[in-house]
């Protein structure tokens, strides 16, 4: 029997045309696959140094569940989802969040002096709701950028920077490849990864799993939210090994834990929502608006509709509109406004009459009816804090998307041109 021990040269992996041989250091992460002339193929089953991984999801995630689509079942499954990415990880004692998976010790956690955060489409998106909620819970500062962008770069590596890769197929070219380039240079990586056992998720030094169970639908919406959620989960630990003090992190628990009832009280409003996007679907364009924590939700609601409805949708911060994209402000092009109540109100409706001064139509998402001169429609979303609004302002765009395309008549779970994991440059 072979007994020497294996050292891991890169290359043994591309030798996978020979047997795999057994090895007897048992605590080897890499598959011993060295050939030798002497050693025959063993007759007996062949050990392996992999652990086995179980994964928790069952046949029942891959019907529709009664649901027209499996868009709709997945949208409609948020409660339970963002439950299960917090389930287990929030201390109603010390007001944190426990994330044994990032494998730190506090002293490593607080020792980060900036977030960097790598994704690609929506991924990207809840990186940047991601990067928002860090800076304002932990005071680090935090960005997001294409992972697509940053691997062509030639991106300068920091020792003190978090780098944290976001995925939900754990599969996507772009998101391995800057993964790699970031571990590589001696990166400290971690993951938000939805799907176990990934590629991603392998790669990386350790993470947050989102267990919103399988996505089936080509346009994320529930790993969206986890994914937001998970950043929330990640901006309290980190605070609060910081200077965040416990009554803020029991209030950002305390919002947390409401979470999944304020979800259901917006999907309640589905038949309403399905009204407004009979009403906005034939406009062959639309804006989308949004100032700070509402603009990344824009970004993703536009997505979200051009993705599934093919109706051309664009997204701006509302405070960028007049050095532009008011041009555009017309009958024919209607804007999706995201306007919580926070400390940027009064300069968001000051917005919506530009636009209404331009007759464009204003959808308005936020917490209050505001003056019927400013708005068209409104979708009213229940209160949160205000550094958890972006989940909450995401739900109504989700629902917008989804009766869009069934209103036009789309392939809603397998949009045109693209596919659910883009495994290819
Ligand atoms: C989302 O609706 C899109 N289908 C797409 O932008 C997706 O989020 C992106 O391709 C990243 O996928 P990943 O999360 O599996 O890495």
């Amino acid at each position: 029997m072979w007994r020497r021990r294996c050292s891991p040269p890169p290359t043994w992996r591309r030798w996978s045309a020979t047997p795999a041989r057994s090895c007897t250091w048992r605590t080897a992460s890499w598959p011993c696959s060295r050939p030798t002339a002497s050693t025959p193929s063993p007759a007996t089953p062949r050990e392996t140094a992999k652990e086995p991984l179980t994964v928790d999801w069952d046949a029942g995630h891959y019907d529709t569940g009664g649901y027209e689509h499996y868009l709709l079942k997945e949208i409609s499954e948020q409660p339970e989802t963002i439950t299960r990415t917090m389930s287990g990880r929030l201390d109603e004692r010390f007001h944190v969040a426990h994330l044994g998976g990032l494998n730190m010790d506090a002293r490593e956690t607080r020792s980060f002096r900036r977030v960097k955060i790598i994704g690609c489409g929506s991924a990207y998106y809840s990186g940047q709701i991601g990067a928002q909620l860090i800076e304002e819970l932990a005071r680090i500062p935090s960005d997001a950028e294409p992972a697509s962008e940053f691997r062509y770069r030639n991106p300068v590596v920091d020792p003190d920077t978090l780098y944290v890769a976001i995925s939900q197929s754990g599969e996507t070219y772009d998101t391995l490849a800057a993964v790699q380039e970031l571990k590589r240079k001696g990166g400290r990586v971690i993951g938000i990864v939805n799907a176990v056992g990934s590629a991603i998720a392998r790669e990386v030094d350790g993470g947050i799993y989102l267990h919103a169970g399988p996505e089936v639908s080509v346009a994320s919406t529930k790993a969206f939210t986890s994914t937001s959620l998970a950043f929330a989960l990640l901006a309290l630990h980190l605070g609060r090994v910081r200077d965040l003090s416990p009554a803020d992190g029991r209030r950002i628990v305390e919002g947390l834990r409401r979470l999944p009832g304020q979800i259901e009280q917006i999907l309640q409003q589905g038949d309403k929502i399905a009204e407004l996007a009979k009403k906005y679907a034939p406009h062959p364009s639309m804006m989308f608006v949004g100032r700070v924590r509402g603009y990344p939700v824009a970004r993703e609601g536009a997505q979200k509709l051009k993705e599934i409805s093919y109706v051309h949708a664009e997204a701006y911060p509302a405070s960028e509109l007049k050095h532009g994209p008011l041009a555009l402000i017309g009958p024919d092009m209607p804007t999706v406004a995201i306007v919580p109540d926070d400390e940027l109100l009064d300069k968001n409706l000051t917005t919506l009459g530009e636009i209404r001064a331009r007759g464009g139509q204003v959808l308005m998402v936020g917490h209050r009816e505001p003056d019927a001169k400013l708005a068209d429609d409104v979708i009213v979303i229940p209160r949160n804090e205000i550094e958890l609004d972006p989940i909450l302002l995401t739900i109504p765009l989700q629902l917008l998307a989804y009766h869009a395309a069934v209103a036009l008549g789309r392939d809603v779970d397998k949009p045109r041109n693209l596919a659910k994991s883009v495994t290819v440059e």
